[in-house]
């Protein structure tokens, strides 16, 4: 930047007045502004130094140079105020444009909800079973009683079929008679599925299969009518009980963390033999009861792959089943069924999976 400005030099006085004038009139910010004011008030700008040259000039020049200067410098000085001032309106009216709000516009007024961890949890679920290379298969809800049961070796009194477990579906809604049932039951667990699978592909099967379930229970702290299973089934050459426990200590471990281990009681399922209650430990926060049931599971009984056109000599398989809603509650320490089903989305929302629908 040229700094020898003269006080005596009109010309180069009025020059350096334009240039300040023109460059202030371009400003486009009060921070542009504030650069552009160093470069024309500063220093070394030209009319700072050519006031710093007034020493210099001859007694006689004096007072009409510095009368020169002085007012080129408060012009520039003048000029800067009024543009900061500009500036700063054209600033303000901006921010109060970008933050009105127009009340006269409808509100959108639904919550944007959430999705519900059961969903989330049979994802998590069916997801590490497919990393283990298994199929998800699933069956239909209203079953008919011989996938439910009797393919399932359930004797024909089995108590389960009993009308105060299992909700039958009214034989006059199918072209019945009024007052009897018909052979089709909102099924009571997934293990159906099981039957339906077998019957469509020979082995190896390894398939997971979520869904839901019905049960005619009333509604308690640990009961529900409409609940949830993730039932496993895998049939093979040479499966044993070895590879049975081997699945279910992966699966609590990848559920309930790296220090989880299963225990197996024996128990009886028609559909398994032998056949065993699942029992789960893991470290919970609060201490915990420590054993806890999980689920059920055993080898494949022969005559359920029999059922299903399946050769027991030459195959053999292991299944097991759970609860959704119990895994739910033992993962997040839930002790009322009542907060799963009541669908408050307050609930819901504690999971972290908001979202719009689902
Ligand atoms: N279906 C059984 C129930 O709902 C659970 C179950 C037990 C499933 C043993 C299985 C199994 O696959 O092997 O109580």
């Amino acid at each position: 930047m040229p700094s020898e400005l003269s006080p005596l030099d009109a010309e180069g006085i009025h020059a350096a007045l334009q240039d300040a004038l023109a460059d202030i009139e371009g400003a486009r910010s009060p921070e542009e502004l504030k650069s552009i004011k160093n470069r024309h008030l500063g220093e070394d700008a030209p009319l700072t130094q050519a006031n710093k040259g007034m020493r210099n000039v001859p007694a006689d020049q004096r007072a009409a140079a510095g009368k020169r200067v002085g007012q080129a410098k408060k012009q520039v000085s003048q000029a800067f105020s009024a543009r900061l001032e500009a500036l700063n309106e054209l600033a303000q009216a901006a921010a109060l444009a970008s933050e009105s709000v127009d009340v006269t516009q409808p509100t959108d007024r639904r919550l944007p909800g959430a999705r519900h961890p059961l969903d989330t949890l049979m994802e998590q679920v069916s997801d590490f079973f497919i990393s283990m290379g298994w199929d998800i298969a699933e069956g239909p809800e209203i079953e008919h009683e011989w996938f439910n049961f009797d393919a399932l070796n359930f004797d024909i009194d089995h108590p389960a079929r009993q009308m105060q477990d299992t909700f039958y579906v009214a034989a006059d809604s199918v072209g019945g008679n009024a007052g009897d049932r018909s052979n089709l039951v909102m099924r009571t667990h997934t293990s159906p599925v099981q039957a339906r699978v077998l019957l469509q592909q020979q082995p190896p099967v390894y398939v997971a299969c979520p869904g839901k379930v019905f049960r005619s229970d009333e509604l308690d702290s640990t009961h529900t009518p409409v609940f949830h299973q993730i039932e496993g089934l895998a049939v093979d050459k040479n499966l044993s009980l070895a590879h049975l426990k081997g699945t279910l200590d992966h699966f609590a471990r990848h559920m309930f963390g790296p220090e989880a281990k299963t225990r197996l009681r024996p128990s009886f399922f028609p559909f398994t033999e032998p056949s065993a209650e699942m029992d789960l430990w893991f470290p919970q926060k609060k201490g915990g009861p420590g054993w806890i049931e999980w689920g059920g599971c055993g080898m494949v009984n022969p005559n359920v792959l029999i059922a299903c056109g399946i050769d027991p000599q030459e195959f053999s398989g292991f299944a097991f089943g759970m609860g959704i809603e119990r895994t739910l509650m033992l993962q997040n320490g839930i002790a009322d069924m009542h907060d799963i089903v009541e669908g408050d989305i307050r609930f819901s929302s504690h999971f972290g999976t908001t979202g719009r629908g689902a």
